[in-house]
């Protein structure tokens, strides 16, 4: 995996294109929307600098509502400025409708801005400016930066600096000072007709050098058909570009370089990011998702903020049940959720499949607090799970990845997995994310119910925010695990053991291996071996076994050692995933794979993940499309 497939081309959640040149601007950007389409999208716009105004046209849906929509505005000039920014959008705050479809624009309406990212002071941002006199059209986070950025360009031009492109980037240095959180941002300013500013701080930008013109874009996918000569920007970095050129600083307005690269992918490899699976695109992303999904959430006073939260803290004092329903791989977050919240929250905890959940009469009131667990937000099982709950009056929490959609919407709450689009079918970020929610979620009730001290609550987040470094760690390290992959291919069954969390990363390890490789794999609880399923084991069938932390119950990891010696006894040929550091399981483990140390709750978020490269991997070997497996649907709308 090279630098160049790593930090210049994972997309966050939303595709950006800017362009200044001598051409018309509308139809090479909107040409680049559309070649950022694969990422998956909610709406789309786009601005152009067209004589002495800004012209925007922006829609909730697909890219052709946007078409045409410019289409019918064609006579307006819309199609002739030279200069333009256009976004699709995968909603964070606020909806997905035309109003917080981007760009945005400042009060006057000079200034447009479109944005990929999380600014996390936004709120505090947002009061300040409304304070000044600020009128907001939008529930973005991004109107802030349009807002900041125009009063910033009006502060240095009433304090004479000249008008011009370098303005541009002063303003938005100044802007991007007074932001937290991830972002990519482009603007344009109509009294600077010929230059598009952008900036970028944990989320990507990349820089399309052309003659005579030049292009900014969230992936090199956006540009390629016009230019193969890029420039990657580093972290903190403001760009400028104009026909005659491209200028970086940093936030401080020093010089800075950027780093020249040529692009040899074709287009469909330029889409998954140099990748040759979408999936393993999403698995590289995994540590930024995480690290999106926590962006934002702790308070200045460190407490745990969700989204979308109509139910009062009283309301969740209330509870005394929580059941979480879910399908698939959502269903196994769910599992892994059940033990957190247990022992953090100490109300009971239950976990039903989705698809099971109405027919059985659970028993629910308007103390229960039902977690419905979806990527989609449409699973069709889910949802009709989550009516049910709400037909018995009790309180639905959704834990989703898209925003507006349907599960969400009809939930009482919901907080969003900010993994951005997920395009493998088989989910992987979308997982990974999940459980950070379900952490989130336990440590939210356990703070409002006074069973967790606020300082235990902030030592557990700041464990979750190592944690996006650790996974690159362990991602950086995965060239065994494709070797193994390799040779596993023509095994006729894997199985899969665990306990405590590492049970449902063994069930999650087995259906990533059955949905992607056909192969017949199975997880079990690794007590459970000796009540039948040891009697599957024999000469060299696989085992992978998920090993828990010496750190955290003792017991409980000796219990596994014992049952690996059991199952190496009888044959089978071990795979085992550890701690770092656990020496003392080598001698029992045909295959070592060891994975960064994190607290005991937290260990999923470690050892799932050579588990889905060795999926991914078995399915390439054996000649599979990973990313649209057999009968397959990434979204299952129906029961
Ligand atoms: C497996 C997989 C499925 C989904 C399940 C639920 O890799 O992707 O098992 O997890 O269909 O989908 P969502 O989360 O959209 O409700």
């Amino acid at each position: 995996m090279t630098d160049e497939r790593t930090s210049a081309t994972l997309p966050h959640m939303c595709g950006i294109v800017g362009y200044v040149g001598n051409r018309p601007a509308v139809s090479i950007v909107l040409d680049g929307l559309r070649r950022l389409e694969y990422r998956g999208y909610d709406s789309a716009g786009i601005a152009v600098v067209d004589g002495d105004v800004v012209l925007t046209e922006k829609r909730a849906g697909k890219l052709a509502n946007l078409e045409k929509a410019l289409t019918e505005r064609a006579a307006d000039g819309i199609a002739t400025g030279c200069t333009a920014i256009g976004h699709t959008r995968w909603a964070t705050h606020g909806g997905p409708t035309d109003r917080n479809a981007h760009p945005h624009l400042s009060g006057d309406g000079r200034v447009a801005v479109i944005h990929n990212g999380i600014i996390e002071n936004f709120a505090r941002l947002r009061a300040e400016l409304e304070a000044g006199g600020a009128e907001f059209r939008s529930d973005t986070d991004t109107e802030c930066a349009a807002h900041l950025l125009a009063a910033e360009m009006r502060a240095l031009r009433e304090s004479g600096c000249a008008d011009g492109p370098q303005l541009l980037a002063e303003g938005m240095r100044r802007t991007v000072r007074r932001l937290e959180g991830a972002f990519t941002l482009l603007a344009v300013d109509v009294l600077v007709p010929d230059a598009v500013v952008g900036a970028r701080r944990n989320s990507p930008l990349v820089v399309g050098r052309g003659a005579g013109e030049n292009y900014l874009a969230s992936d090199v996918s956006a540009f390629i058909e016009h230019t193969r000569e890029a420039v990657e920007l580093g972290q903190d970095q403001v760009v400028l570009i104009t026909p005659a050129g491209i200028e970086i600083s940093d936030f401080q307005g020093n010089p800075a370089t950027g780093k020249d690269f040529h692009i040899d992918w074709d287009a469909s490899a330029a889409e998954k990011g140099g990748y040759d699976y979408f999936m393993l695109k999403e698995i590289a992303e995994q540590p930024q998702a995480i690290a999106d999904t926590l962006l934002g959430r702790l308070s200045e006073r460190g407490d745990i903020v969700l989204d979308e939260v109509r139910l009062t803290d009283q309301d969740l004092r209330d509870v005394d049940k929580v059941f979480i329903i879910a399908c698939g791989t959502a269903y196994h977050s769910g599992m892994v959720a059940k033990y957190a919240i247990e022992h953090w929250v100490r109300i009971p905890c239950e976990v039903e499949l989705a698809s099971e959940f109405r027919y059985r009469d659970p028993v629910l009131d308007r103390s229960t607090l039902v977690i419905a667990i979806s990527q989609s937000g449409e699973t069709m099982d889910t949802l009709m799970a989550l009516r049910h709950a709400k037909e018995q009056k009790a309180r639905v929490l959704a834990i989703c990845n898209t925003n507006g959609s349907t599960i969400p919407r009809e939930s009482d709450a919901v907080l969003y997995t900010h993994g951005g689009p997920e395009i493998a079918v088989a989910s992987t970020k979308a997982f990974l994310t999940q459980l950070v929610a379900c952490y989130l979620i336990g440590l939210h009730l356990a703070q409002i119910r006074g069973v967790m001290y606020a300082d235990e609550v902030a030592s557990v987040v700041s464990r979750l925010q190592t944690i996006p470094d650790q996974l690159r760690d362990l991602l950086a390290g995965m060239e065994d695990v494709r070797a193994l992959a390799r040779d596993l291919k023509t095994a006729s069954t894997v199985l899969f053991i665990g306990r405590h969390v590492g049970f449902p990363v063994a069930l999650e390890g087995a259906l990533k291996l059955k949905e992607l490789a056909y192969m017949h794999a199975e997880g079990f609880a690794a007590g459970e071996l000796k009540h039948g399923p040891i009697a599957l084991i024999d000469q060299g069938t696989p085992v992978v076994c998920v090993v828990p932390s010496p750190a955290g119950r003792g017991v409980l990891r000796d219990k596994v050692v014992s049952n690996i010696q059991e199952v190496r006894a009888r044959g089978a040929r071990t795979i085992v995933i550890a701690e770092e550091g656990d020496d003392a399981v080598a001698p029992y483990a045909d295959h070592l794979i060891l994975v960064p140390r994190t607290p005991t709750l937290l260990a999923p978020l470690m050892t799932t993940v050579p588990l889905q490269i060795l999926a991914c991997e078995i399915a390439a070997a054996r000649g599979h499309d990973v990313d649209q497996p057999r009968n397959l649907a990434k979204s299952v709308t129906v029961e």
